[in-house]
């Protein structure tokens, strides 16, 4: 049986496949399906300082091949978390990864603090929401702001930190490097896609919140070329997601120079999708003779 586990900033996955945030709520409802020890970590739903109820409904579209979303980042805040939720993950045997989706940088800041002395793992700060009027992806446009509160970030907190990045921006790259020079240990990237469906009978956007973001198979090509430009712009690992829904998915991602997956909206139709792309790239890895995940990273050879 071939190696599957990897680093990330020092934290050892078992295997490099990660339920995304928003997809996996805390991982109560999945426990019933399978033990949470079999996933590589937990991006657990994104939290903000205060509880949250996020946009008014309608906030989910279907779409060819995908979905929108505008959930607006709904949560019942960090104390919750730690109080009433971070217990039941403890001791599960996998990597827990709190994602920080304060609106401003101040909230950042504290919700990081508070994380400090709880069993968490690694913090991932999501600069890339689209469906927040405060905070999300306006912090990861530009890469001064998204340098600012990655630097923020990194100063208030022990925690490995990764960084989550938009794909809503001219030159991820750029982006990359800038949370890199900032203290990031590691980025992930990407998040949703900002889009728009309209209802030809009454002529109005579906979603209330007029655009949501784009995630599912139609995104994955967009995923591998930003994590491929990403991955040749830093020196700190990359984490790719966007539309993965089968181990072939995975393979291509991490070709294209990703550490570890996440994955995503395909887990709302098949609630057992990380375990079988799990399966499928351990017996992908044996078939082929590899003995080790990690060689597969970055080995594309471009044209
Ligand atoms: C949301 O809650 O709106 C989705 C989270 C995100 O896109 O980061």
């Amino acid at each position: 049986m071939a190696n599957l586990s990897v680093n990330i900033a020092g934290v050892e996955f078992k295997n490099p496949v990660i339920p995304a945030s928003g997809t996996f709520g805390n991982g109560r409802e999945y426990e019933k399906f399978y033990p949470l020890h079999l996933l590589g970590g937990i991006s657990v739903k994104g939290m903000t300082l205060n509880p949250k109820d996020g946009n008014p409904p309608p906030r989910i579209a279907e779409t060819p091949a995908g979905m929108l979303n505008s959930v607006g980042l709904q949560n019942p805040g960090v104390d919750y978390f730690i109080q009433n939720e971070l217990p039941n993950l403890e001791n599960k045997g996998t990597v827990i990864i709190a994602n920080v989706a304060g609106s401003t940088v101040e909230d950042c800041i504290t919700i990081a603090q508070k994380l400090d002395d709880t069993c968490v793992d690694m913090l991932e700060l999501n600069i890339s929401c689209p469906n927040v009027k405060e905070g999300g992806v306006a912090f990861g446009v530009s890469c001064q702001s998204a340098a600012g509160i990655t630097q923020a970030v990194r100063k208030a907190t022990k925690k490995p930190l990764m960084v989550k990045l938009s794909p809503n921006v001219t030159d991820i790259a750029s982006i990359a490097r800038a949370v890199e020079d900032a203290g990031a240990d590691a980025v992930s990237l990407i998040n949703t896609v900002l889009g728009m469906r309209i209802d030809i009978k009454n002529r109005r956007p579906i979603l209330k919140n007029n655009m949501g973001g784009l995630s599912g198979p139609a995104v994955f090509p967009v995923a591998v070329r930003m994590v491929w430009q990403v991955a040749n712009a830093v020196n700190i690992p990359v984490v790719g997601m966007g539309g993965i829904s089968k181990w072939e998915d995975a393979v291509e991602m991490m070709m294209a120079g990703a550490t570890a997956v996440q994955v995503g909206a395909a887990i709302f139709s098949n609630p057992y999708c990380p375990v079988e792309i799990i399966d499928g790239l351990n017996n992908y890895l044996d078939d082929s003779h590899i003995a080790d995940v990690n060689e597969l990273i970055g080995c594309v050879k471009p044209w």
